[in-house]
């Protein structure tokens, strides 16, 4: 690839995801742009970076853009900030919220909607003690893709097995064909939507809770600090924001502050872990 096709390409992508490629990705950015090219009906790369500098086709665009997002995710993906949401988090924001008795999470770059149905099974677990309770989960993706494959909740026989237990498998899923679809009543406490971190969030509302991982590792420092920033304006003072295990606010923000002996849990300031 051309030296200036890659910066274009790499400026663009930036400005639309946040997304940083360095010269070293060239072969990422090719042999993930090469089918778009050919959707197109494009000889190559060379075509589709004139067609993008003469022709601002949001269509193409967007192809270019979700061509390169990552889309890596998994049911209970770590484990361990699903135990936390389940054992701390859950509990203490059910007993600060007993009055309104509503509670919103947000799965934010939800990708194919993993994390917000494992959040669902959990909720599904304690649907006893939430009885009475309105509780929803949001998931967003930059990615139409991600979106469709979230509400549509199907799954390959990989996708199931990697941190799925069986027993949640057996309880929650239906097998169709080699597929596996997850039920209409955990699809139902979920909702899917398309929007992009880098842009205003504010119309999706306030959360208690926020899944934001595996995604800032793709952006740079100011890109992780103005979608922090963001964030933390849709949160109230003691809700809490879940980072990935390679992510930090360290650094980046001072709106969040790590929650005491709670790894990779961030909150405003007023979320406590004690009596
Ligand atoms: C590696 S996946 C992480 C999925 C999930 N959060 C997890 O931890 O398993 C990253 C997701 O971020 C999405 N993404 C990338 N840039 C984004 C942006 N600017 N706004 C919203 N989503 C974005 C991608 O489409 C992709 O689905």
């Amino acid at each position: 690839m051309r030296v200036e096709d890659f910066d274009m390409f790499s400026t663009l992508l930036k400005q639309r995801s946040g997304l940083v490629l360095t010269r070293d990705k060239a072969y990422l950015l090719e042999s993930r742009l090469m089918p778009v090219a050919r959707k197109w009906n494009m000889k190559g790369l060379e075509e589709l970076a004139i067609t993008v500098r003469t022709r601002k086709d949001e269509a193409l665009l967007r192809d270019i853009t979700e061509a390169m997002t990552t889309n890596e995710s998994s049911f209970f993906r770590d484990q361990k900030p699903f135990d936390q949401f389940r054992q701390l988090v859950l509990p203490r924001l059910m007993a600060t919220r007993a009055a309104k008795r509503s509670i919103r999470i947000w799965s934010a770059a939800c990708s194919s909607g993993q994390e917000a149905y494992s959040l669902a099974m959990i909720l599904n677990d304690e649907a006893a003690k939430l009885a009475g309770w309105r509780v929803e989960i949001v998931g967003t993706d930059i990615s139409a893709e991600m979106v469709e494959r979230s509400k549509a909740g199907v799954y390959t026989q990989f996708e199931v097995q990697r941190g799925l237990p069986i027993t949640m498998l057996v309880k929650h899923f239906k097998q169709n064909g080699d597929k596996w679809q997850i039920s209409p009543q955990l699809r139902q406490m979920a909702s899917f939507r398309e929007w992009n971190l880098l842009g205003d969030l504010s119309a999706l509302g306030q959360f208690d809770i926020v899944f934001c991982r595996n995604v800032l590792i793709y952006f740079d420092g100011p890109t992780k600090g103005k979608v922090l920033e963001g964030i933390a304006r849709q949160m109230p003072q003691d809700g809490v924001l879940y980072l990935g295990g390679a992510e930090t606010v360290l650094g980046i923000t001072d709106k969040f502050k790590p929650v005491d002996g709670q790894r990779g849990l961030y909150s405003l300031g007023g979320f406590s872990t004690g009596p």
